[in-house]
């Protein structure tokens, strides 16, 4: 098992590591930056179907439902197609409108999750055309569905899934621009631009990783905790709402994500000197409101870690701990800003002295209702 874990102590670290590999296999052969292109072999046979489709609907459990989030952030933005992102485990039994042209992607890493499963056969017997983001080859999910992309994240053991949420967001990233393209929702030159960023995150996502030993002792301060709230806005909420799962999962801290401007609606009553709040502050879109947000938890006495964008001074002069992310493209931000969360999952994880790859009650794929 030693050899299998690559030199590292648990199969979750390996699996972080692994993250510019993975999403550089998943990026391989897909994006030619320089002519502008994306080519996704399995869904090339629907391009007719993503010209004319009114409405996307993702279905996903866990993890992968966080990714569906992003991809909703990511199509509706560059492809303009409206998109709903539901928990399969839901959707399946409140008799769900669904028409033939609906366009349903279901995520699962594992490819064999019963609800989503269920989902997947609803949505077909109404007529929908589906499509599956899968990791494992040949699953019954993949096998199931009319078309799709595989995220190429190769096996992931640990419970808590790393690199497959990255590459799932990778895929719909270039589902995205894909459907894009095809719409012409968007001029070639932008994608171009997008396209040689994009080709840049597999050596970014190695750079995140350089913060490894200053999460470590972040990680030393706050391992006692008992409540820990991730606030983050636009697709760096979904990324909370991971950074929030993947901490509970394996530390059995209790940890909520929330968009960070509804922390006024609830979490900020939770808030005093015993209560960490990690914010994504990247320098983007709602930067200067995210700001506001930090003020709003450091005026009640709570302790920030803030994801910043490489170079930030502002936010470093207000949070008690920053880790830095390379700077890149708004639509890149989930890729990196989730690195540093899962090792700070991981770090408070291994202090406390839980199961890191086997968190207690937690299944990897859970194939029964
Ligand atoms: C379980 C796993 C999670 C995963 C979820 C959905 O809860 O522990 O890591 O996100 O199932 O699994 P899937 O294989 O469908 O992505």
């Amino acid at each position: 098992e030693m050899l299998e874990k690559g030199g590292y102590d648990h199969f979750m670290l390996k699996e972080i590591y692994e993250q510019p590999r993975s999403i550089r296999d998943c990026l391989r052969g897909r994006i030619y930056p320089q002519q502008g292109k994306v080519q996704l072999g399995g869904i090339k046979e629907y391009i007719e179907k993503l010209k004319n489709v009114d409405r996307i609907i993702i279905v996903a459990c866990g993890t992968s439902w966080h990714a569906g989030l992003v991809g909703e952030y990511l199509i509706e933005e560059y492809a303009r197609v409206p998109v709903e992102v539901e928990y399969a485990s839901e959707f399946r039994y409140r008799n769900p409108i669904i028409t033939e042209k609906d366009l349903v992607i279901a995520i699962s890493q594992s490819g064999e999750t019963a609800d989503t499963m269920a989902a997947i056969e609803l949505a077909k017997e109404k007529g929908a055309t589906i499509f599956g983001i899968c990791n494992v080859v040949g699953a019954s999910i993949p096998r199931t569905t009319h078309a799709g992309v595989y995220t190429h994240a190769g096996p992931e053991i640990g419970v808590a899934s790393t690199k497959a949420f990255t590459a799932q967001v990778t895929v719909l990233t270039l589902i995205a621009f894909y459907i894009a393209q095809k719409r012409g929702a968007i001029t070639q030159s932008k994608l171009i631009e997008y396209l040689t960023e994009l080709d840049e995150i597999p050596a970014l996502v190695e750079r995140a990783l350089k913060s490894n030993d200053h999460v470590k002792e972040i990680a030393a301060k706050f391992k006692d905790s008992n409540n820990c709230l991730f606030l983050g806005r636009g697709s760096s909420f979904p990324v909370a709402l991971e950074g929030a799962l993947k901490l509970k999962e394996i530390s059995y801290i209790h940890a909520e994500g929330y968009p960070a401007a509804e922390m006024k609606h609830g979490p900020i009553a939770l808030i005093d000197d015993a209560m960490p709040v990690v914010f994504i502050a990247t320098k983007h879109s709602s930067y200067e409101k995210v700001i506001s947000n930090i003020q709003e938890v450091k005026a009640r006495g709570g302790h920030v870690i803030a994801i910043v964008t490489e170079g930030d001074t502002e936010v470093r002069d207000m949070a008690d701990y920053v880790i830095e992310i390379p700077q890149t493209g708004e639509a890149f931000v989930p890729l990196l800003a989730t690195i540093p969360l899962q090792l700070l999952a991981y770090h408070i994880a291994v202090m406390r002295g839980c199961n890191v790859d086997q968190p207690r009650n937690l299944a990897k794929s859970v194939t029964v209702e």
